[in-house]
């Protein structure tokens, strides 16, 4: 018996996996999804294609960070044989509407619809609060499951689809998409840490730890690659593994459930910059502290941090470079000439900054000329940062302009943020992943 008893427990968890992945053979279980992510001119945010539904149909979504789930319009013609919408005291209306950093009951949450029955109008269903992440314009959407198809990846090159049968999420009004989004996308994409965002969702269906990286594009036309699962992930030319090495740093979420991490010094060419400390910690209420957005496209900061990162960069261009200012074209509040500044392999000449972390001097982010300047019109070149004043909740938020070409890893298990820093310092860019797919047949890992 004691001997048997290991095999017992061996067979019972296969087929628990077996369960789990809907009869699907645990060993085609894939450990590593990709999905391809392109910068929108117009708007400046990073739009993904995700495939849903049965027959499934391939449609852009906007990339949202600290979005808490997928949401998509649904009275346009939302035509699936394989849409449900649990009912409202469901398991699964309990596990979308349940916040994970408060131990509050959720509300009642019965979604009710005066039109024809269609998916998004069910009566009893379950309601989510979906919010328009520009505008902030927010419907009530109805809770429901419908299969999602997305390639997997041995670290280079997609490969074959995989999909989550009864994937959650939210069945929203096209009005929400009426202003502030790319014109083509039908909703948004949530990588919140949240119970039924995609990283959790796709870690919990596949059986991976809650890992995910992005790697956003600095061109509007390639491709760069959001990554679920654990590296390696391999970057032309030379195969360059991007996820090694990286620097790391805890990741703490707000109360609001952003992630947050922790900058403790900015400098300029290796000196602080003078700032009020107690701005740049996040207290009890969520206030201060530095947040990472996908939907900022450059980094804000608060007004008397901006005032004296402006000044301090100023200075240092000014004095060691001879780089004079010129007029500041909105929404920038310092630019320069750009003539006068030298191109190198990583953007304009301008002096690092670095974000210093968590009161460890050898744990810092560097942000080169090309994730700190932007052209801002002919002989024009800017700081690109803004100030945001004084009213915001986090006294930073760091942006899409400094986060591309950077490998971005956010460990949901252990609670740690790996970054690269520019991949230009590596020869490679987030525009280097082969999305040349290799195969349909199954994986055999
Ligand atoms: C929901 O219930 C109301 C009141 O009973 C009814 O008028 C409406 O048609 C129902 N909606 C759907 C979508 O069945
Ligand atoms: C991309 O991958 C495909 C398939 O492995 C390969 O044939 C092709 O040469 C690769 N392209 C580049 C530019 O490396």
């Amino acid at each position: 018996m004691a001997r048997l008893l290991p095999i017992l427990v061996f067979v019972i968890f296969n087929s628990l996996l077996l369960l789990s992945s809907g009869s699907q053979p645990a060993s085609l279980k894939p450990n590593k999804l990709v999905l391809p992510v392109l910068k929108d001119k117009a708007t400046q945010l990073f739009t993904t294609n995700i495939h849903k539904r049965t027959p499934p149909l391939q449609f852009p979504f906007v990339v949202h960070l600290n979005g808490k789930f997928l949401w998509v319009t649904c009275d346009r013609k939302y035509l699936s044989s394989t849409y449900q919408a649990p009912i409202c005291h469901s398991t699964q209306c309990a596990r979308a509407t349940s916040i994970s950093t408060s131990t509050k009951a959720p509300a009642s949450n019965c979604f009710t619809c005066s039109s024809r029955a269609r998916p998004g109008c069910h009566n009893n269903t379950c309601g989510l609060m979906t919010v328009n992440p520009i505008t902030h314009q927010a419907s009530m959407g109805e809770l429901a499951q419908d299969v999602l198809s997305i390639q997997s990846s041995k670290g280079s090159n997609p490969s074959r689809f995989v999909s989550v049968p009864r994937f959650l999420f939210s069945c929203a009004s096209s009005s929400l998409l009426n202003r502030g989004l790319p014109r083509n996308v039908q909703g948004v994409v949530g990588l919140g840490h949240a119970p039924i965002s995609l990283p959790t969702q796709l870690a919990s269906h596949f059986g991976f730890a809650p890992k995910f990286a992005l790697c956003l594009p600095s061109s509007t036309s390639s491709y760069g690659a959001i990554f679920f699962g654990d590296g390696p992930y391999y970057m032309r030319p030379g195969n360059t593994d991007v996820s090694r090495p990286l620097s790391f740093t805890p990741l703490t979420i707000s109360p609001r459930g952003k992630y947050h991490i922790s900058v403790t010094q900015i400098r300029i060419n290796n000196n602080p910059v003078p700032v009020d400390s107690a701005l740049l910690t996040m207290n009890k209420q969520g206030r201060g502290g530095t947040k990472i957005s996908t939907t900022k496209p450059f980094t804000v900061l608060e007004h008397s941090i901006f005032q004296s990162v402006a000044t301090y960069f100023a200075n240092e261009l000014y004095s060691k470079y001879k780089v004079p200012q010129v007029k500041a074209v909105a929404p920038f509040g310092l630019c320069f000439d750009s003539r006068k500044l030298s191109s190198t392999r990583l953007g304009l000449g301008v002096p690092n900054i670095d974000l210093v972390l968590k009161n460890n001097q050898n744990v810092k982010w560097t942000i080169p000329g090309a994730n700190s300047m932007v052209q801002a019109g002919p002989g024009v070149a800017c700081l690109a940062f803004i100030d945001g004043g004084v009213r915001h909740r986090a006294s930073m938020v760091i942006g899409a302009h400094q986060l591309q070409d950077n490998l971005l890893q956010f460990d949901l298990a252990m609670s740690m943020f790996g970054f690269s820093s520019s991949l230009l310092l590596r020869g490679t860019s987030c525009s280097n992943f082969n999305f040349t797919a290799t195969s349909t047949t199954p994986l055999m890992e």
